[in-house]
């Protein structure tokens, strides 16, 4: 008997960063949008914790603790007084350190996987709460659609969203999160660092589905670091825009690169066109808001 999961990826439609804390994380007004372009985490019973990828860029996945879905699975046998004895597999389609929240999606997906599994029935107000510490984006991962993340990103409050259409350009290798939060702080050293805020025109951007509106509202503090770090990506970027996008930015802590687009046909259209140029290794469509993990039947 195994328990597959099914876990989305996200891109921040706004990602305003504030000063650094005392405990060196951000503040933020992240407004996460789940894209449809999924992991898939399957908990089977075993001897002992073990975990497997497949995918893409597998062989960049950690498959020690330093995997998420395996510390999830620890937190919750901890939590309920049994040993994590799981084999976790994960079918990988998110980028890997992508700025997607990949790794995030898969301690979510395998959080719920084990506490299916395991019969544990576990409320949701904590399985957020284990989501929270495991990392910042997780708790979205958990519940997908659209909402505005505060505190580090993991205090959540949901928001309408219209139907979106993207596509993501993936980059060679990855970036750090902590590293380009890093070259932020390097970058805005000495400026005054505003109060991070979704503005009301994002947010009835969003509700309204009318892409052009949004187009002209995104925004992702951490692109400057991004770009600072990478900057090839300024050409992804404008080969995005120059075949037809609405906007393109930087996904998260990058190096994976959105465009929003109006319609799936553009969406086609963008992604050979990113695809040619040369700026990116490969492209995905993708829309959103997507569901968040969902055990699969
Ligand atoms: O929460 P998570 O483990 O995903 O964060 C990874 C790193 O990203 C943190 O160690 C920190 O360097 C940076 N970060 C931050 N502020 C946030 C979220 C993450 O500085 N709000």
């Amino acid at each position: 008997m195994s328990v597959t999961v099914r876990v989305p990826a996200k891109v921040n439609v706004r990602l305003a960063v504030g000063a650094a804390r005392p405990d060196g994380f951000h503040d933020l007004a992240n407004v996460f949008l789940a894209v449809s372009l999924f992991d898939e985490v399957t908990a089977t019973p075993a001897d002992a914790l073990t975990v497997t990828c497949t995918g893409a860029d597998a062989d960049r996945v950690p498959l020690d603790r330093g995997n998420l879905a395996a510390r999830a699975a620890e937190m919750l046998a901890a939590r309920a007084g049994i040993e994590p004895a799981v084999h976790l597999h994960i079918a990988k389609s998110i980028p890997v350190a992508g700025g997607m929240a990949g790794g995030s999606a898969d301690g979510a997906a395998a959080l719920l996987a084990c506490d299916a599994l395991w019969g544990l029935d576990t409320p949701r107000g904590e399985l957020l709460d284990i989501c929270a510490v495991l990392g910042s984006d997780v708790p979205f991962s958990l519940v997908g659609g659209a909402a505005l993340g505060t505190g580090r990103g993991e205090l959540l409050t949901p928001v309408d969203a219209g139907t979106f259409h993207w596509v993501f350009a993936v980059a060679d290798g990855g970036l750090s999160t902590p590293a380009v939060f890093r070259e932020f702080d390097r970058l805005t050293a000495g400026t005054a660092v505003p109060e991070p805020q979704a503005s009301p025109q994002l947010l009835a951007a969003l509700a309204s589905g009318d892409a052009g509106a949004l187009a002209a509202t995104l925004a992702n503090d951490l692109q400057a670091a991004a770009l600072s770090l990478r900057p090839s990506l300024a050409d992804t970027l404008a080969a995005g825009t120059g075949a037809g996008a609405l906007a393109a930015l930087v996904s998260g802590s990058g190096p994976t690169t959105a465009f929003l687009v109006p319609d799936p046909e553009t969406a086609a259209k963008v992604a050979a066109a990113l695809e040619a140029s040369g700026t990116c290794r490969a492209t995905h469509v993708a829309s959103g808001p997507a569901p968040g993990a969902t055990v699969l039947p």
